[in-house]
């Protein structure tokens, strides 16, 4: 079974994957926030060059995701990646935002079958490293669905990431998992599921109905459970000391990056980390009043008692 953290804009960049790996264990593999590729003869930008440099990633299986719709762009940027010892490279087809969207990238591209088809062929015609997917199930409705795998399944992806929900759902409502099964008995290349796994139950519901799945990518759940994936192997939830540990290396790093403004990014990390704790809505409400780094620290020594 592959174990993958999910890319996650914001939250699951380098600093996040190396603490959880040095706290918690690597995982199996780990996709990146979406990078959008620089014009083509220009060099990644200082954000995605520190995401993609090999030093912070060392030791860890890491796939970068690219979200793009200019085929050109996107070998121009496999190429780099290529050159920077990456195995392969991901695109991004089910970024719900609404500025991506009307731009036909991310899940907008499951707008045109057609056009998403010419595009596949032609990526995975000219990078330089396999082209795996992560994608939604449509953009209205899942009816979509049918157009949108026969696309899938006449390309030559590494792999195929399901999140079976349509674009219009965001992140509400049940993943529709039918739709993962239908995908996992059609494709001709892996296939992996991602969605709504948020405790070991729903894994191993997802395996009974599934006995076929293989990887299975974690996000919300490993936020707000940082030992899901360890747990899932049969090992031990987190303890007090461990989340101190992940919390600390987690918030020393971003000061290192960002000074002040690290207290927002910790506010972001703990919507999700906040369910680790008995009380979750008390430690939100502290958390979320804290503004400058003092008041952050105190609140996070009270907060750590409350566990
Ligand atoms: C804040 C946030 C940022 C995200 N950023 C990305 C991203 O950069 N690329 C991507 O493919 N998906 C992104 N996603 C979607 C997640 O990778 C994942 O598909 C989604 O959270 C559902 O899985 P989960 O229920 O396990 O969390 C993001 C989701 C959230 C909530």
């Amino acid at each position: 079974m592959v174990l993958s953290l999910a890319p996650m804009e914001g939250i699951t960049g380098h600093v996040f994957r190396r603490a959880h790996a040095d706290v918690f264990g690597a995982l199996d593999r780990y996709y990146t926030p979406f990078i959008c590729p620089p014009r083509v003869g220009s060099g990644f930008g200082r954000r995605a060059s520190e995401e993609i440099d090999p030093q912070v990633n060392q030791g860890l299986n890491v796939i970068p995701q690219l979200l793009t719709r200019d085929a050109d762009e996107f070998v121009w940027a496999a190429g780099l990646l290529a050159e920077r010892g990456f195995a392969e490279v991901n695109l991004n087809l089910g970024c719900p935002s609404g500025t991506v969207v009307s731009r036909g990238k991310g899940a907008g591209a499951l707008a045109d079958p057609e056009a998403l088809e010419a595009f596949l062929q032609e990526i995975c015609a000219r990078s330089p490293l396999p082209v795996s997917v992560k994608t939604r199930v449509g953009v209205e409705a899942d009816t979509e669905y049918e157009r949108i795998l026969a696309v899938y399944c006449r390309c030559p992806l590494a792999e195929l990431i399901v999140h079976p929900r349509v674009r219009a759902d965001a992140y509400n409502g049940k993943p529709r998992q039918e739709l993962y099964g239908y995908t996992l008995e059609t494709a001709p290349f892996p296939v992996a599921y991602n969605g709504d796994v948020f405790t070991c139950d729903d894994f191993d519901a997802l395996l009974t109905a599934y006995p076929a799945t293989r990887h299975v990518m974690l996000g919300r759940g490993l936020l707000a459970d940082p030992s899901l994936a360890q747990r899932i192997g049969g090992g031990a939830p987190a303890s007090r000391e461990e989340l101190r540990r992940f919390h600390d290396a987690l918030f020393a790093a971003y000061e290192t990056e960002m000074g002040g403004n690290a207290v927002m990014r910790m506010k972001e990390w703990w919507s999700y980390a906040k369910e680790s704790f008995a009380d979750s809505a008390a430690v939100w409400r502290a958390v979320r009043k804290a503004r400058r780094v003092d008041e952050y620290r105190a609140v996070v020594e009270r907060v750590f008692t409350m566990r």
